[in-house]
């Protein structure tokens, strides 16, 4: 398994006094130098942590895989197609919400979907679906053209160590496996932090972890690069 590093926080950070600290490249050099495999950026329609600035530098001046986050919107395609990051994520959106509250409805927008990620796909960047471990949306994001999927793994993550914790694990496991019956690729993220990843480990052929806030809130006390190695060492281990 890989790990891809979520670097929304330190923009979240960084825009609570409207400057320039921290900086959102150094980070991402701090983590590519501590030896991740990507950096993953959301780039929200109402921009509160990342801004376009952000992604066209880190796009610029990193040299490792990015992975962007967007909405299936014209103007995300749009800036997505001028960016050409290696990867597109594709997620839904809601103002109101803290965080990616849930996965994606491939399942009841199958066609749109298929249309919206074609020209990215065609254009060369390796798309994924954002969607939480269910059967029928694993089942339509294989019929939308897409390479990967990222399972949503937010429900278990909350559930780990309580009674619902082997429920919303077996979810995954399930889903995991159906994805890689159907050919698709599969990375994982939401939630997961140093005591509940570990688990990753036990399905099906995990390519990537995308993985954010446990990170940088760790790396407040231990520094970012030492916060970073500690998440591959449980990571990389298998
Ligand atoms: N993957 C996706 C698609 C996300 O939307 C997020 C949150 O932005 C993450 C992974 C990382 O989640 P967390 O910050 O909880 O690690």
């Amino acid at each position: 398994m890989l790990l891809g590093v979520n670097i929304d926080h330190v923009a979240t950070l960084r825009n609570a006094r409207g400057e320039f600290e921290p900086s959102v490249l150094e980070a991402a050099k701090v983590c590519v130098n501590a030896g991740v495999h990507g950096i993953t950026a959301h780039l929200r329609e109402d921009r509160r942590h990342i801004v376009d600035y952000d992604v066209f530098s880190l796009r610029h001046d990193i040299k490792c895989r990015l992975n962007l986050e967007m909405a299936a919107t014209y103007e995300m395609k749009k800036i997505a197609l001028e960016l050409m990051p290696d990867a597109c994520c594709i997620v839904p959106e809601k103002r109101e919400e803290v965080t990616t509250e849930g996965g994606l409805d491939v399942y009841s927008q199958k066609d749109k979907i298929k249309e919206f990620v074609k020209p990215l796909i065609d254009a060369g960047i390796k798309v994924s679906l954002f969607i939480d471990p269910e059967r029928e949306q694993v089942s339509a994001a294989s019929d939308t053209g897409v390479e990967y999927i990222e399972l949503h793994t937010g429900a278990y993550s909350r559930a780990f160590g309580s009674k619902r914790e082997e429920a919303e694990f077996f979810k995954l496991r399930q889903a995991a496996s159906l994805a890689n019956l159907l050919g698709l690729k599969v990375n994982a993220g939401h939630g997961l932090n140093y005591k509940n990843v570990h688990r990753m480990h036990e399905l099906d052929s995990i390519e990537e972890l995308n993985i954010g806030h446990s990170i940088i809130s760790r790396a407040i006390f231990v520094g970012l690069d030492s916060a970073v190695k500690e998440m591959m060492n449980l990571i990389y281990k298998n």
